[in-house]
């Protein structure tokens, strides 16, 4: 059956981010990433985003597809060191240029630029300044911050401060899996409240510059226990603050979940938390997945007279029951609805507009009849939280064409576009053309 019909004025779109796409690396600063990928082992193939789908040269054909498709917004990442080198200090001005002439594309081809001004790309100078575990980084992204507003602000109807801080801290500073590859464990912690606060400080600096409709796209998804044991519940709910609440309360609520200030490092805990909570003008949810979550397998905590690291207090269960995808994550479309109605239920009037800001899946091939599925599998699941009378505004889908997906390299592919990175060639997969009939028709 066809889709229910959304809003009129649903805001569709479609989700990119600098390092994943540019490419251009040595038309700018370093990054993390940059220092992550150069580490052999740290990405499975083995590759890095030195050229990636070199959207640095090609935005104007990239700009044409986004059009051709109907969407209504186009999500992008400004990446700090392309347009500050070092993080701070001297403009490099052909980088600042390359947003400029991709926010004029993309308003002559009457779609909505969405920059989101963080994600994932730190200048590797700020990491050797001591990164995000050093509070005076919020400071220089600030800054940065108002540099770009300076230059795109006039021509940009919507802002994106941070992507998933929670997976930053969690993925890149206390597993390693992820750029800057910090295994800190819980000592990650001030990563958490120095993104946090860097948002805050960011929206203060939009808004003085004149920016309007400003918000945020953090991950989250449904923890379920893996039983409803007493230690399997506390376990799910450990990683549902680390996931969830860690993030959310403080932007929200104006307060991190008990116990949890008094591990963060601050001068004064409540001035920070009233930066932080600047009010926003709507909230974006990056959704995947649900995730299952019990307490650790009992194991020893020594070994051939090592002392093993410490366990961490949960661990992942797997969820059966569902369809895979190539990332082998498990397809669960009500777990939106899931996520979308406890959001409201938790926050109530202190929640601001919702968008899913990031929605897709890793599938190979152009006849992608499982891509189309999962996107009409979650837009249902959206459409049900609507009529549950959660206020969710638009939905963009991760991601317009295939990138680099960080440690996976090129070997997840999610876009509704295909890259072939021989020839960087694109072309559309059955799942662009299914979104763009939808599209149509809703314009019908
Ligand atoms: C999200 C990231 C995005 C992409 C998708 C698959 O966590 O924000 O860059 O990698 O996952």
């Amino acid at each position: 059956p066809p889709l229910p019909r959304f809003p009129r004025d649903f805001l569709w779109g479609v989700s990119t981010s600098a390092h994943q796409i540019e490419g251009a690396a040595d038309e700018r600063g370093a990054s993390v990433w940059d220092a992550f990928t150069a580490v052999p082992g740290n990405v499975k193939d083995g590759t890095t985003a030195a050229v990636a789908c070199d959207h640095y040269h090609r935005y104007r054909e990239d700009v044409a597809l986004v059009r051709d498709l109907g969407v209504d917004a186009y999500r992008f990442s400004v990446s700090w060191p392309r347009v500050l080198p070092t993080g701070s200090g001297p403009v490099h001005a052909a980088g600042l240029d390359f947003y400029d002439r991709l926010v004029d594309e993309l308003c002559a081809a009457g779609v909505r630029p969405v920059p989101t001004l963080f994600h994932w790309d730190t200048p590797l100078a700020v990491q050797e300044a001591g990164g995000w575990l050093s509070r005076d980084t919020a400071e220089r992204f600030a800054e940065y911050a108002a540099v770009v507003a300076a230059r795109i602000g006039d021509r940009v109807p919507k802002w994106i401060t941070l992507n998933e801080p929670a997976e930053h801290t969690l993925l890149g500073h206390a597993l390693g899996e992820h750029a800057p590859g910090q295994r800190l464990l819980f000592d990650a912690l001030p990563v958490a409240h120095h993104q946090l606060l860097a948002h805050g400080l960011a929206v203060r600096a939009l808004r003085a510059a004149g920016a309007r409709d400003i918000g945020i796209a953090n991950s989250h998804g449904p923890t379920w226990p893996a039983s409803d044991g007493d230690e399997d519940t506390a376990a799910a709910d450990f990683y549902d603050v680390l996931l969830n609440r860690l993030f959310a309360d403080p932007l929200l609520l104006g307060h991190y979940p008990e116990g949890y200030g008094e591990l963060l490092p601050s001068p004064d805990l409540a001035a920070d938390l009233k930066v932080i909570s600047e009010p926003l003008d709507w909230y974006g949810i990056n959704f995947y997945q649900p995730t299952k979550v019990g307490a650790p397998l009992p194991r020893p905590t020594e070994f051939s007279g090592l002392t093993l690291p410490p366990e961490l207090p949960f661990a992942p269960r797997e969820i059966g029951g569902y369809p895979t995808t190539d990332f082998g994550w498990p397809v669960v479309p009500g777990a939106l609805t899931e996520l979308l109605t406890a959001f409201r239920d938790r926050y109530g009037d202190r929640l601001p507009p919702l968008v899913i800001t990031e929605n897709g899946c890793s599938y190979a091939g152009l006849d992608d009849q499982e891509r189309i599925a999962y996107l009409d599998g979650h837009l249902r699941a959206l459409h049900r939280a609507l009529e549950a009378g959660v206020d969710v505004r638009g939905y963009f889908v991760w991601s317009l064409m295939d990138n680099f997906e960080w440690a996976e390299g090129y070997r997840q592919r999610f876009g509704l576009v295909h890259i072939d990175y021989a020839t960087l060639e694109r072309t559309p997969k059955a799942s662009y053309h299914w979104l763009r009939e939808v599209l149509r028709a809703r314009r019908a």
